[in-house]
Formats: C-alpha cells, sequence, structure tokens
C-alpha cells in the first residue's frame, strides 16, 4: 500500500512530564486516514497533521452507529527501539468486527503497516518511562449522506495515537469492581465479541452508577440468565480459585476476545501454571469469594495491562480479595508481560513486532 505523507509546518510541544500523560487525553502530530468506497475499495492511504475531521450531520455514523475500534500500543525499549505487541492479532479482531457489521475488511498487512508508518512519523512521541506507551487508536466509520437503512457505499478509516501512562488513576494498585445485576452488555448473536463503539454505548449507564458508588467499572453479567460472569467494562477479567487461574470462556460470542487474555493463558500454559476457559457463575465466584478460596482476581487489557481487583461487590455483599493487595500471580503475569513489552524481558513468545 502507497501511503501519501503530509506533515505538520506546526509541531506542537511533546510532553515532557511524563508523569501527567493520563490516558488517552493527548494526541500526536499526525493521524492516518484511508476511504473505501464499493466501487473502488480502499483508497487515498495518507498520512497528515492531526486535526478536526469535517462530517455531515447525516453521516450514517451519527445516527445508526456503524463503527469500530481497536486499541494496541507502542512501546520504547531502554535502546531506544520502539516496539508494538501482537499487532496482527489486532488487524485480525478488527477485521471479525468487520464481518460483523457488513463493513469491508482491511489486509492484515495493509493495517500493520498504516500503524508502523504513523508511528514512525510521531516516532518522537512515544514516551521514555516504563508503564508509558503510545495508545494506537484505529477506527472505522460509516459515512453515507443518507439517513435511510442503506447499503453503505463510503466508510473511513483512521488511525490516531496518544502518548500516555496507566489506563486507572490507581496504576497497578487494585480496583474496585461491582457485579452489574441489571443491565447487559451483550447478548448471544449480538456484538459482543467486535469493538463496536455501541458496546461501550450500552454500557455507560451501569458504569456512571458504579463511579456513583465509588466502583471503578462494572463486571458484566451474561446477558440471557444474568448468571454467568463474562468481562468489565474495558478489560477481560480472570480469577485464581484454589490455585486454579480460571476466566469465563469467549465461546458464546458475547465477550471480546482479547489479546493480553490471549497471551496470558499462553503464558500460563506455557509455565505449566494451571488455568481454565469456561463458564464461571456468580454463584460460584461469591462462594469461592465467602469461602475464602478467592484468592486473586485481575482484569486484563491493552489499556489496563493487569488490573488487580482488590474489592468485589454483587447486591449487598462486598469482599475484599487477598487483604486489599495485588497477587503473586498477577504480579508475575505483569512483570511478564510487561517485561516482553518494554523489551526488558526475552520475547521468547515471538510477540513483538518493530516498527522499523
Ligand atoms: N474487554 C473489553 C470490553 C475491552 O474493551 C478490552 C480492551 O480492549 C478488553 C476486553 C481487552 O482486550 P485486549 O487485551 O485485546 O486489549
Ligand atoms: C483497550 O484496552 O485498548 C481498550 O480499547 C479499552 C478502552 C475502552 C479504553
Amino acid at each position: 500500500m502507497e501511503i501519501k505523507v503530509t506533515k505538520t509546518a506546526n509541531p506542537k510541544p511533546i510532553p515532557q512530564d511524563e508523569s501527567t500523560l493520563g490516558f488517552g487525553l493527548k494526541f500526536t502530530d499526525h493521524m492516518f486516514l484511508m476511504d473505501w468506497y464499493d466501487d473502488k475499495g480502499w483508497t487515498d492511504a495518507r498520512i497528515v497533521p492531526y486535526g478536526p475531521i469535517e462530517i455531515d450531520p447525516a453521516s450514517t455514523v451519527l445516527h445508526y452507529a456503524l463503527e469500530i475500534f481497536e486499541g494496541l500500543k507502542a512501546y520504547r525499549t531502554a535502546e531506544g527501539k520502539i516496539q508494538l505487541f501482537r499487532p496482527y492479532e489486532n488487524a485480525k479482531r478488527f477485521n471479525r468486527s468487520a464481518a460483523r457489521f457488513s463493513m469491508p475488511e482491511i489486509p492484515e498487512e495493509d493495517f500493520v503497516q498504516a500503524v508502523k508508518a504513523l508511528v514512525d512519523v510521531d516516532s518522537e512521541w512515544v514516551p521514555k518511562g516504563f508503564g508509558t506507551s503510545l495508545y494506537i487508536r484505529p477506527f472505522m466509520f460509516a459515512d453515507m449522506i443518507d439517513l435511510a437503512l442503506h447499503y453503505v457505499k463510503h466508510y473511513r478509516f483512521i488511525i490516531i495515537v496518544s502518548p500516555s501512562g496507566s489506563y486507572y488513576s490507581e496504576g497497578l494498585n487494585p480496583v474496585k469492581i461491582m457485579i452489574e445485576d441489571e443491565d447487559v452488555r451483550a447478548v448471544r448473536g449480538g456484538t459482543g465479541f467486535t469493538k463496536c463503539g455501541g458496546n461501550y454505548a450500552a454500557s455507560q449507564r451501569a458504569g456512571d452508577r458504579a463511579m456513583a458508588k465509588g466502583y471503578s467499572q462494572v463486571l458484566w453479567l451474561d446477558g440471557v440468565e444474568r448468571k454467568y460472569i463474562e468481562e468489565v467494562g474495558a478489560m477481560n477479567i480472570m480469577f485464581k480459585i484454589d490455585g486454579v487461574v480460571v476466566t469465563p470462556s469467549t465461546a458464546e460470542g458475547s465477550i471480546l476476545q482479547g489479546i493480553t487474555r490471549k497471551s496470558i493463558l499462553e503464558l500460563l500454559r506455557h509455565k505449566g501454571i494451571p488455568c481454565e476457559e469456561r463458564k464461571v457463575s456468580v454463584d460460584e465466584l461469591m462462594d469461592a469469594a465467602r469461602t475464602g478460596r478467592l484468592e486473586e482476581a485481575f482484569g486484563c487489557g491493552t489499556a489496563a495491562v493487569i488490573s488487580p481487583v482488590g474489592v468485589l461487590a454483587y447486591k449487598d455483599e462486598v469482599y475484599d480479595i487477598n487483604g486489599g493487595k495485588i497477587g503473586e500471580t498477577s504480579q508475575m503475569l505483569y512483570d511478564t508481560l510487561t517485561g516482553i513489552q518494554w523489551g526488558k524481558l526475552e520475547d521468547e513468545m515471538g510477540w513483538v513486532v518493530p516498527v522499523k
């Protein structure tokens, strides 16, 4: 794919104090764009100065929410190299999301090439501190000027990048999570397995209610019986119960197939640590918490990395997990995963892809 690059004439100052980056708040000097037309396919791949985009008020996405996205990161190693973590997994998942919405797919090589090209142009923006990274947000939306529900003839694909620190202000300190028993996020046959904006829109109300009660996010239950654990608002969930790491199976299609989740399962199997992907009922979880067998709980995701859960609430029961401290398996997984991502540990699994 040929990418036309137009550099900005007015570069912004690069944030020097990395401790105040937060997550997804600041954006670099450039962005990647390309367009899809039903008669031409993908066209006009370009990197241009970052800035507002024009959108018609009748555009499909503003009314019918036809939008999908991805999330990955570029990491700077101590030697100053810049690397990505499993970007082809993001490209594949993007296309699984696209297929669910009848959106055009992007060849995996083009997706990764676009990510690499943008990160390379803005490489000075990749922060230096351990734990900081350049968060990469590719997204695609339908852009027809037509309020009828028609076949969509124009899509736009954009990538923006943001120098970021921790997703949660708690960092690696445990977060408080509340099990949601009223709203549901996804149903079988729906869009739960995709990264579409609509999933997050449907989650907003429960998230806001949880925050008002002092919790960081909600843990979703299945949409049919409200009996089985699914995932958290922005991460997959894992539990260590009786020495075994257990995570909900994604087979029903209502849970996002997280790349961090997949990597953790591969690491655990590689290290010979017992782990299971299966249905986990809220009753089993609460019983384990009540009887002291719930040794650890943690969320995992690109933005969240490994996020220990220190408090779990369901209806009127509230439990502290591992005395509100990070558990040894969570810490080991955090150290291994971040060690590979920031190039401190050897990449035995072959997950890292250099930008150049
Ligand atoms: N589940 C949800 C709902 C998410 O938004 C994310 C974040 O992307 C994840 C899980 C974790 O996925 P990944 O590890 O691929 O970032
Ligand atoms: C990510 O971890 O990349 C995500 O997309 C989570 C997002 C909701 C902040």
